[in-house]
């Protein structure tokens, strides 16, 4: 909520940053992050194996990247978020990592310029690596809404803004384009590159409007390549946008909906068919069970391998006393199921985070449990772990994780439920059965025990009960 305030107030206000430099900007960005980096680290609530900000607030992952053998995520990022200044203006933290597992921060990458077009914020977007040169494209809030570029030589570490920016001024003279224009989103294609930017059509939906480039400086604009959702449907942020195997690719958007309090809708996802510009979505889908309060705002790459990774915000509210707020999810690897729906997997190589292993009622804050249980005729499976708890009622259909509930039915074939539950302080991440994922926060305490799992009416069989404490990914 905090977030979107602050960004929507930025957008009307052109709030100027009150320095007079980029550079006084960031070093007094980072000096107030190392102010409460030890206050966020006594926080017992704070994740260990989530990534976020050494300290403070943050919201969106943006522009994740590998380069030279070495992962990158940015994020959103309010490094005076809880004071009474006029600095609360989203710039773009970081952290790096060798193998996706293990992170270290690195200084804020990009901070609002003193006057002019991202005098009111750096806001969402990708970073891609042109001509061997890592460049991120960001939405410039200024008086307006613009596509920005900036260039790092020296391994992402500091940034350039580009003399040429904005990149992209003004959004095509389309009739019936609603205000947003923001979050590119950038591929290549063959010897080009395409760009997706976010905002809507008046009366009906949320939109992606279609650029191409061959030097990101030149941008000419193709088409909206989707629309969708509705008259309320007043923007479409921070698409994501990917091709999956089977000739298909898919769309993940975060709506935002005029008649919904905090706006957010949830994170949807369409597999579908890119062709000529336009990308026909087959039928939207819930990317998060967590809901929009929750989770919102993903966004993906292609990694070595060729695995897409998603990274997602999780909202883990925490109040400024504790001097962090919000990680971003794990990094979950992206398929095509045979079904035709996606497969979200936390990256197979967070096992190596792994310590001891326990048993479920000495689990501590920090820790995975993986558990299959054979159905046979029970109605409702209950996983309790100290002050939190995932269901699944047959019956009803549901699952619940903690205070929430989605849907949720055995497919054809399956008779058993596969959970991996990820507890990191606050934070919960449930995966089911391989193609369900639910973020929560939940309570926590540190001297809550007694685990259990239990079946009730019927046959059920447990046959596979594992945890472990999971170590920290901070060197
Ligand atoms: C999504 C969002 C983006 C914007 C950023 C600002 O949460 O509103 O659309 O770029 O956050 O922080």
């Amino acid at each position: 909520m905090i977030a979107r305030r602050t960004f929507l107030s930025s957008i009307a206000g052109a709030a100027a940053w009150p320095s007079s430099g980029a550079e006084t900007a960031l070093a007094e960005a980072n000096a107030s992050v190392a102010q409460f980096r030890e206050r966020a680290a006594r926080d017992p609530l704070r994740p260990i194996y989530h990534v976020t900000a050494a300290a403070r607030f943050i919201n969106d992952p943006n522009g994740p990247v590998w380069y030279r053998g070495r992962y990158h995520v940015f994020f959103q990022h309010l490094p005076f978020w809880g004071e009474r200044r006029n600095r609360n203006l989203p710039m773009w933290g970081h952290a790096s990592s060798p193998d996706m597992v293990h992170w270290r921060h690195e200084p804020i990458a990009l901070a609002p310029g003193p006057a002019g077009y991202d005098a009111g914020g750096i806001a969402s977007g990708c970073c891609v690596i042109h001509n061997n040169v890592p460049t991120i494209i960001y939405t410039g809030v200024g008086g307006a809404q613009t596509q920005c570029l900036a260039t790092s030589r020296d391994g992402l570490r500091t940034w350039r803004k580009d003399a040429a920016n904005p990149v992209i001024a003004t959004p095509p003279p389309l009739e019936g384009l609603g205000d947003g224009f923001r979050d590119p989103f950038a591929w290549r294609e063959g010897e080009e590159w395409r760009l997706l930017v976010g905002s809507s059509f008046k009366g009906r939906g949320g939109t992606v409007l279609l650029y191409r480039s061959r030097d990101l400086h030149h941008w000419d604009f193709l088409e909206p390549l989707a629309t969708g959702m509705g008259e309320k449907c007043i923007q479409w942020e921070c698409p994501t946008f990917f091709p999956v195997g089977g000739g298909k690719h898919v769309l993940i958007v975060s709506p935002l909906y005029r008649d919904i309090p905090g706006l957010r809708g949830l994170v949807q996802y369409a597999v579908g068919r890119y062709e000529r510009n336009r990308f026909e979505p087959e039928e939207w889908r819930t990317v998060d069970h967590g809901g929009p309060t929750v989770y919102y705002a993903p966004n993906s790459f292609e990694c070595p391998r060729g695995r897409r990774i998603l990274w997602g915000w999780i909202m883990a509210e925490r109040p400024p006393e504790a001097g962090w707020c919000h990680t971003l999810s794990l990094p979950r690897a992206v398929t095509l199921g045979e079904d035709g729906t996606l497969r979200f997997e936390p990256l197979p190589e967070l096992a190596a985070l792994r310590g001891q292993e326990v048993s479920l009622d000495a689990l501590g804050l920090h820790a995975e449990i993986e558990a299959a249980v054979e159905l046979g005729g029970a109605g409702r499976v209950e996983l309790r772990t100290g002050l939190n708890r995932l269901v699944y009622d047959a019956a009803t259909g549901k699952l619940i994780f903690g205070n929430k509930k989605t849907d949720f039915a055995l497919a054809r074939g399956e008779s058993a439920l596969h959970v991996r539950l990820f507890l990191d302080g606050c934070v919960g991440e449930a995966y089911v059965n391989g193609r369900l994922c639910f973020s929560n926060v939940l309570p926590a305490n540190p001297d809550a025990t007694g685990a259990s799992l239990v079946a009730t009416h019927g046959g059920a069989k447990v046959k596979r009960l594992r945890a472990w404490k999971m170590g920290a990914i901070w060197g």
